[in-house]
């Protein structure tokens, strides 16, 4: 893991969502699943982004601009500098035999990387409106479904489900398959275990999400 000062190449608008690609430099892109903490110019804090791609000398971040910190990452323009530090936490476990990616909404972003890393697999994913479905296009052999119809009504269950999404989509899909690996979220500060503002009740202990997760098997 490294803390590198990048510079942004591009930011293109995919429906409500923003891809931020910026220089790679030196780091590496890790394992899909795995987050980077960003920091945009004039933001006291990092906000942790899942890497949604890594394309030849560039790690790129769709990001949901939902507040201040996600709106400052999305506005910067080309050139501009902004300081990265990952991979961080722990990815998907990329042995399993029948993959099924499954995304609602922003959890769509370390699909695509995942979906490189394993070949393609089948995905579903479902959106709030047709506009975030946009979003969708950003993923290969994905079937895609938008509010009222969820990802849990479409998804096969006899295979092996790698999730991200919200909340109440991951505790859905835990009941449906037992031993799905999910990506969770908690408000993140350092990223690295230091401020313990990420700890959340695993298997019913205390734990920083940011050095256990975000990946964590649900069986
Ligand atoms: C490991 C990890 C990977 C992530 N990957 C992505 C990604 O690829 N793309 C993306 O757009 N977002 C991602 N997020 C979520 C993103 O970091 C938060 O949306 C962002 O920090 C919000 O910052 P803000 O200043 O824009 O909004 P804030 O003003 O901080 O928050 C806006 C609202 O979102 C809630 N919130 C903030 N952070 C979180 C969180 N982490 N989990 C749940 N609720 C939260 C707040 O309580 C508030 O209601 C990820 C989060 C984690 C933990
Ligand atoms: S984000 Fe600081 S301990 Fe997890």
């Amino acid at each position: 893991m490294r803390r590198e000062r990048r510079s942004v190449v591009a930011v293109q608008w995919i429906g409500p969502y923003a891809l931020l690609r910026v220089t790679r430099g030196s780091l590496q892109p890790g394992v899909p699943g795995q987050f980077f903490m960003l920091e945009a110019p004039g933001r006291v804090l990092p906000r942790p982004m899942s890497l949604c791609f890594a394309p030849r000398g560039e790690l790129a971040f769709l990001i949901d601009p939902i507040g201040p910190g996600t709106r400052a990452l999305a506005e910067l323009e080309p050139a501009d500098e902004l300081a990265v530090f990952g991979p961080l936490g722990n990815g998907f476990l990329l042995d399993v035999r029948r993959p099924l990616l499954v995304g609602g909404g922003i959890g769509i972003a370390p699909l695509p990387y995942l979906s490189e890393a394993l070949d393609r697999p089948p995905a579903v994913v479902g959106f709030r409106s047709k506009h975030h479905a946009e979003a969708g296009a950003l993923l290969p052999n994905a079937e895609i479904v938008i509010d009222p119809v969820l990802v849990t009504d479409a998804m096969a269950t006899d295979r092996d489900v790698l999730a991200c999404g919200p909340e109440p989509m991951l505790e859905a899909i835990r009941v449906l398959v037992p031993d799905a690996q999910l990506a969770w979220e908690a408000p993140m500060a350092c990223g690295y275990g230091a401020c313990y503002g990420c700890v959340v009740e695993i298997d019913g202990a205390l734990e920083r999400l940011c050095v256990e997760g975000p990946v964590l098997c649900s069986s």
